[in-house]
């Protein structure tokens, strides 16, 4: 061990130990009930909220008292030694034929981890604050950013933090904190969650429908194998979080004028595949672990200040955009497509409602939400109204294009506005306007400058 290193001491000395990097983790002796000689004891289901003073340990895993100890018999000192001499037997075999010792379970990351049925150990706890100490991943995408900003206002500019992969801009950066989390790290993931005392997730990272169709490995990689790494870590720390799914998570089978909450979901695309899957897995987390789950089916949805990240709306965007630039729009998909879209802002504050929602308010765990549904043809019509030199043709993109006709015309959000409230406040006209306003106001100013 080298100068300098720490050394933590988790639980009494008779357990058993190993030694990861520089920190030193030793496991409680086994309960007495399940010492030789007595009845074991039924084994209970992991305690979630008691393993998040454990976590650190977890990844010991499968290589526990093996590699583990190889590695660190090189290395320790003398008193690491007597401890590691300790534990092997504790670790290595099944005392006495009291194989209950240890429960096997399948949860939490990437591998087996071995955690003790009875385990007590002794926890830091932090006091709580009244708000919420919020992680935002994928925030540097078209909705992270504006979701942050509303939840700094409601609960504190500290207490809510931004992270992606990506270098943020001097704005998000000097605007509150901003951290690097890569979400298919899950250590990484797990030593912030630890650090910063999160308790809300809000998970925004994905690859969007036709960003993901042009990478599938990595959509799957993204979208899937991040989730899983999302799930566990909420779950092992008692986490509320929040998944957004989509439109794109309905397929051409699903009744689509207007698609119900429950109905038949075969989607055709990674992104909506790997979103059915993210509400699935929620559910049966929130059931099996009691994870406080909470999703919302977004539509597409435009907003003036961030760009779009490669979804099949993304045209509702783009043409409010090249109107003000150049006066003329090339549409991917052909006029009469007719989807479900969302101003951001009605999209951002339903995200908070469905987050702030008590908890016996919510009799599912996914829900759409709806705000207005339009072709580009009706898209043009109004922006027209306010740009009549507007000029618009149609280059339809074939993989855009199919994936928009697989998916709703329109969403029935009933259940929604049932349990929590829920009610859009932006239509088709007033959409129009407040686009129009903002990104020209921002065109003078630029010009001003
Ligand atoms: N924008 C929409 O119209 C819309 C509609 C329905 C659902 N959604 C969902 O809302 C969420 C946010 O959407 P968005 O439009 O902001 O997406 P976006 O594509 O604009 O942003 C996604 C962010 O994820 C980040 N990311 C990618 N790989 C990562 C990794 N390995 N680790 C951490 N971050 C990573 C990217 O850098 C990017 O900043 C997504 O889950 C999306 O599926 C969005």
């Amino acid at each position: 061990m080298t100068a300098g290193s720490t050394v933590s001491v988790v639980s009494n000395i008779s357990g058993s130990a190993a030694c990861r990097g520089n920190v030193l983790c030793v496991r409680p002796s086994p309960p007495s009930s399940m010492t030789c000689g007595t009845t074991p004891t039924p084994l209970k289901a992991p305690d979630w909220q008691s393993l998040e003073d454990v976590s650190y340990i977890n990844h010991a895993d499968a290589s526990f008292g093996q590699d583990y100890m190889r590695t660190s018999e090189a290395l320790m000192m003398p008193v690491l030694r007597t401890l590691t001499r300790t534990a092997k037997p504790i670790l290595q075999s099944s005392v006495c034929g009291c194989q209950a010792l240890v429960t096997q379970t399948r949860f939490i990351g990437f591998s087996p981890r071995q955690v003790p049925s009875d385990a007590s150990f002794h926890s830091v706890s932090f006091s709580e604050t009244d708000h919420p100490r919020v992680l935002i991943t994928g925030g540097l995408g078209q909705l992270g950013v504006g979701l942050a900003k509303l939840l700094r206002k409601q609960y504190g500019k500290n207490n809510v933090i931004l992270s992606d992969i990506r270098k943020p801009p001097d704005t998000v950066f000097y605007s509150g904190p901003f951290i690097y989390s890569d979400i298919l790290d899950y250590k990484n993931l797990r030593e912030i969650v630890v650090n910063n005392r999160i308790s809300w997730l809000i998970h925004y990272s994905a690859l969007l429908s036709a960003v993901g169709e042009a990478n599938v490995p990595l959509a799957r990689a993204v979208n899937i194998t991040g989730l899983h790494n999302i799930l566990d870590i909420a779950a092992e720390h008692g986490l509320r979080l929040f998944v957004p799914s989509t439109i794109g998570a309905f397929g051409p089978s699903s009744p689509r004028n207007p698609t119900p909450d429950l109905c038949i979901q075969r989607p055709r695309t990674i992104y909506g595949v790997s979103k059915v899957h993210a509400e699935l897995m929620g559910e049966y987390y929130h059931y099996r672990y009691g994870l406080d789950f909470r999703c919302l089916r977004y539509p597409g949805i435009i907003s003036a200040d961030s760009q779009p990240g490669g979804g099949t709306t993304d045209y509702a965007v783009q043409i409010f955009h090249d109107a003000i630039k150049t006066g003329r729009f090339e549409c991917n998909l052909k006029p009469d497509t007719r989807l479900p879209m969302m101003y951001i802002e009605d999209c951002l504050r339903a995200t908070v409602e469905v987050l702030e929602a008590p908890a016996e308010l919510l009799s599912m765990r996914t829900y759409n939400i709806n705000a207005m549904s339009f072709t580009p043809e009706e898209l043009t019509q109004e922006v027209q109204k306010h740009m009549p030199e507007l000029e618009v043709v149609y280059k339809t993109d074939p993989v855009r294009q199919a994936i928009a006709d697989s998916w709703p015309m329109n969403f029935d959000d009933s259940n929604a506005s049932k349990d929590w409230g829920w009610k859009h406040e932006y239509d088709l006209p007033e959409l129009v306007t407040t686009m129009l306003n903002h990104l020209n106001a921002e065109a003078v100013a630029v010009q001003a400058s």
